[in-house]
């Protein structure tokens, strides 16, 4: 049977990593992948996370935890992970005074990452979301994460999207999206990004996500937030919950995939989270512990139960409060260095007098820097300058720093002339 299968093609975004990766020119410019590096163009271990996991004495990071730690092992978790690690994951987006923990309307399962949030988000949607039989269509916002539309795909769920970047302002389309949103099916499923948009950097405002969520309760759709830049945005964790917080103020009955890739640099340890949110309800209690029951099956037959490591490392980080201090430091020296790259690039665009308008490059927030770009520049910034960047425009900002963003702000200067 495997005869019958065809070649697929590899994914756009680790392939254009395997080429950076083989690209040895000096001058080389990985704006690629979605992952903080620092001034040297180095992944970058948080001081704080460092602090819990090397020890130069010590041959192996895991050897350090265990040494530090005499309950750790290398057990299985529960199937739904770590609790002390899920219940302060659940804090940070709902908010620890939010009536939805209290109330008890709050369901959190470990997953791998952000990924795997989305996923299982998705397959529970799959089995229990049926609207007279039928499965609900998912709205993507257009771009997205590309994964977004594999991930949803894969359980069988339908697709659209609805407008979310206006080519010309550079901003939000937010009259279209609302459109868009208006005239979806009731009960449709609206995935959100919660902050940091991927790949815009452009968020909707307070008042634009206020104007989104009444369109979404007047249609009695049903929001989905991925959640993979908490702290990327403003720097601040709550203010990066903010959109979540406000969805569930209003009452609606939503998802959240949650990943610590980024806020936490733990990009290959593969922790978050997935939390179900009911609305408020006598029979919330009840309808979480449901919704739990099943999330457990679910999980068990896909990967049984979630790895230790990374979650263990971001739990004792938010259990204790010195060291949450200590990370909310080291998210603002991130966040600040991308905010530093992306005046240095826009002020070196001015001084060239690039042509074109390039207000967006500071006024777009996060890792990501939606350029304009298109993709014959994109693909000739790779070939004559070892530029690497999605052929969507969308480039790293993180990638940049005070060594390279002049470099890059005169192959962007120049291949925008040609
Ligand atoms: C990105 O968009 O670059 C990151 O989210 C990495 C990934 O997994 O795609």
């Amino acid at each position: 049977p495997a005869e019958a299968v065809p070649q697929a093609p590899e994914d756009p975004l680790f392939g254009l990593m395997r080429a950076c990766k083989a690209d040895n020119s000096p001058d080389k410019v990985d704006l690629g992948i979605g992952a903080y590096r620092d001034d040297n163009a180095k992944p970058w271990v948080l001081p704080v996370v460092k602090k819990l996991t090397f020890c130069a004495t010590h041959a192996t990071q895991a050897d350090e935890i265990l040494r530090n730690d005499p309950d750790l092992n290398h057990e299985y978790l529960p199937i739904a992970g770590l609790a002390s690690f899920t219940s302060k994951a659940a804090e940070l987006l709902v908010g620890t005074s939010s009536p939805a923990l209290s109330e008890k309307r709050v369901s959190s399962v470990q997953t791998i990452s952000g990924t795997g949030a989305v996923h299982l988000g998705a397959l529970f949607l799959a089995k229990f979301y049926k609207i007279n039989g039928q499965s609900s269509t998912v709205y993507l916002s257009n771009p997205t994460w590309a994964n977004h539309n594999q991930i949803f795909s894969n359980v069988g769920l339908p697709i659209a999207t609805y407008p979310y970047f206006s080519k010309e302002t550079k901003g939000l389309d937010i009259e279209g999206m609302k459109r868009a949103l208006a005239d979806a099916p009731e009960r449709s499923i609206i995935l959100l990004h919660a902050c940091a948009h991927n790949p815009t950097g452009v968020d909707p405002t307070p008042e634009q996500w206020r104007e989104i969520a009444d369109v979404m309760a007047a249609k009695k759709h049903f929001p989905f937030f991925d959640c993979a830049y908490q702290g990327f945005a403003s720097g601040d964790l709550d203010r990066d919950a903010s959109a979540i917080r406000f969805f569930i103020e209003q009452g609606f009955e939503l998802l959240i995939a949650q990943s610590f890739a980024k806020n936490f640099g733990l990009y290959g340890e593969r922790a978050g989270c997935f939390h179900y949110v009911s609305p408020p309800s006598p029979d919330a209690a009840s309808v979480t512990t449901r919704v739990a029951s099943q999330l457990a099956i679910l999980q068990r037959s896909e990967i049984s139960n979630p790895p230790i490591y990374g979650a263990k490392i971001a739990s004792t980080v938010l259990n204790d409060k010195a060291l949450f201090a200590e990370w909310q430091e080291n998210l603002r020296t991130m966040s600040g260095r991308i905010i530093a790259m992306r005046t240095a690039l826009k002020a070196k665009l001015d001084e060239l007098k690039t042509p074109g308008n390039w207000n967006h490059i500071t006024d777009q927030i996060g890792m990501f820097s939606f350029t304009g770009l298109t993709e014959a520049q994109v693909a000739k910034l790779r070939s004559e300058y070892h530029v690497y960047m999605t052929k969507n425009g969308r480039i790293s900002m993180a990638g940049l720093n005070t060594k390279n963003v002049d470099y890059f702000a005169k192959a962007v200067d120049k291949v925008v002339r040609e």
